[in-house]
């Protein structure tokens, strides 16, 4: 798939972020080993010929037994977690760990060996790696579904369908709806938005006498589903922007800075470079609602103002309703350009969308709440990571949802079963690509844009049809998927879909 493979250095940032806290809380915590654990004979009674978890090295980390944690069990008498994409397994050495969270404790591996046990009571997906062609099949009645998908909504269409999304139970996505959500990951923290501003008015001014355009555009990734260099194209033709990435490059990078363009780290000398521009646009690949980035979250940090299009629901985040420029309120890229030329000759103007700096101004409580309340850290070796919160989170519903299956099978009289729980359009359900400029049904037969993503979209709504036929029929080969979405267009041709 186009892009996709662009994405893998910024996992792999985040994964190196993670690993660093991993291994900090290791070297902290004494290595006590414990001993091998065989399986017990139900475990091993089903579809598995060997014991996988004999063979299994356990090395603990007892770094979160909440409080409210009284589990004593051994790790034998735990619920397996399975790691279905390994390469995220947020735990090592080795590739199975016991984990104790805020209330109970699970079992945890990526080791896909256990797939089929029934000790194994939830699969964790990663949401960029997951094909409908390689799932675990066949679905387990008693297995439930985690979904982790912090990444853009571009890296996989398949999340953004009903059919595709209500195949799991629990959710951790940039959505604020979804189960754990990641919405702030991007937001180290609240001081990050509080820092003074990088590069004075003044000077900005100076620069601006100097020939520096008013806008900044970095962009290297340019087909993309938002389609951001249409929109960007055109607003040139009104206002001068700079830019030095790949996409619609009109000036070299100085050649200091040439390494870092595309990172999303935060380099000083990247840093002060960007600073010294007024405005900063903020096109984010993909288009969904919460879906945020460094791209929106840095030039609020340097005190820049950024021009965003991404999440339309952007403002509900905002530090208040006066710091952010947001394309979609403009009828055309003409119309947003006179605006920011007024605010460029306009300090004042200008210098109120700033003023989110003093801490008083940052009125939003939405903001400050979700800031406080969040469990999870960036960047902060005090707080667990999100993908570990998440597997804490799915292990305490998991052993409450065992529990409770228990009570009602002593008592079925007494108690109710309980409550099934999936996940729906409103944990992720991003909107089908449209252009970023314009109208679809101008856009040239040949228009490049226009043949990966919207095609790309509708092809991922097949595959999950594809998929819940699969498991409605309980097949255990998922290579069958393509011959389900075929048999699905030749019924739906006869008319009977
Ligand atoms: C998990 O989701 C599946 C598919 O959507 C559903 O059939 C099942 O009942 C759910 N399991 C639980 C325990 O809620
Ligand atoms: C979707 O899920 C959320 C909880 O995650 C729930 O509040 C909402 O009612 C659900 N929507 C529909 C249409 O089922
Ligand atoms: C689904 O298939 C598995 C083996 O592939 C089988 O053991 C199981 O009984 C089947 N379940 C149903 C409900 O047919």
């Amino acid at each position: 798939m186009a892009g996709r493979g662009r994405m893998v250095p910024c996992a792999c940032l985040g994964l190196f972020g993670v690993l660093c806290w991993v291994w900090v809380s290791f070297a902290s915590f004494p290595d006590d080993q414990l001993p091998l654990e065989a399986l017990d004979a139900v475990d091993r009674a089903a579809f598995q010929p060997q014991s996988a978890l004999s063979e299994m090295e356990f090395s603990s980390i007892s770094s979160y037994r909440g409080p409210g944690n009284r589990d004593r069990r051994i790790n034998k008498e735990l619920p397996i977690l399975l790691w279905w994409s390994g390469g995220l397994f947020p735990h090592f050495p080795g590739d199975s760990e016991r984990i104790d969270c805020a209330t109970s404790s699970c079992l945890v591996t990526s080791n896909r060996k256990v797939q089929m046990y029934k000790r194994t009571a939830s699969i964790i997906f990663y949401g960029t790696d997951f094909r409908a062609y390689e799932a675990p099949l066949p679905r387990l009645r008693h297995q439930t579904w985690a979904l982790f998908h912090e990444e853009s909504p571009m890296n996989n269409y398949f999340l953004s369908h009903g059919p595709g999304i209500r195949l799991f139970n629990y959710t951790a996505t940039f959505r604020r709806e979804s189960d754990y959500p990641l919405t702030l990951q991007w937001l180290p923290s609240l001081d990050y938005l509080l820092q003074p501003v990088a590069v004075p008015l003044g000077e900005k001014n100076r620069l601006r006498r100097e020939g520096l355009a008013p806008v900044l555009y970095m962009q290297s990734h340019c087909d993309v589903p938002s389609d951001r260099n249409r929109y960007v194209q055109e607003l040139m033709k009104y206002i001068q922007v700079d830019s030095y990435g790949k996409c619609l490059n009109n000036k070299p990078l100085p050649e200091n800075l040439e390494d870092t363009a595309t990172a999303t780290g935060e380099e000083s000398s990247f840093m002060n470079f960007v600073a010294r521009y007024k405005f900063h646009l903020a096109l984010e690949n993909g288009l969904c609602p919460d879906y945020m980035t460094e791209k929106l979250w840095r030039p609020l940090h340097q005190g820049c103002v950024p021009v965003y299009r991404g999440s339309s629901s952007v403002a509900d985040w905002m530090p208040n309703d006066h710091s952010v420029i947001i394309i979609d309120h403009f009828p055309s890229p003409k119309s947003l350009a006179e605006f920011l030329k007024r605010l460029d000759e306009n300090d004042d103007e200008y210098a109120r969308y700033l003023e989110f700096k003093k801490p008083s101004r940052i009125t939003n409580t939405r903001l400050l709440e979700a800031l406080e309340t969040r469990e999870w850290g960036v960047n902060d070796m005090s707080k667990p990571n999100y993908l570990n919160g998440f597997e804490c989170y799915v292990c305490d519903k998991e052993n409450a949802r065992l529990a409770a299956e228990r009570t009602y099978r002593k008592a079925p009289n007494k108690n109710q079963p309980p409550k099934p729980k999936m996940a729906n359009n409103s944990h992720m359900g991003c909107p089908l690509p449209g252009p970023g400029y314009g109208h679809v049904t101008d856009l040239p037969a040949d228009d490049g844009w226009l043949q990966i993503w919207p095609q790309d979209y509708w092809q991922s709504l097949d595959q999950a049809e594809g998929l819940e036929s699969l498991i409605r029929h309980n097949e255990s080969d998922p290579s069958l998927l393509w011959k389900h979405i075929q048999n699905m267009a030749v019924s739906r041709a006869r008319g009977k879909h």
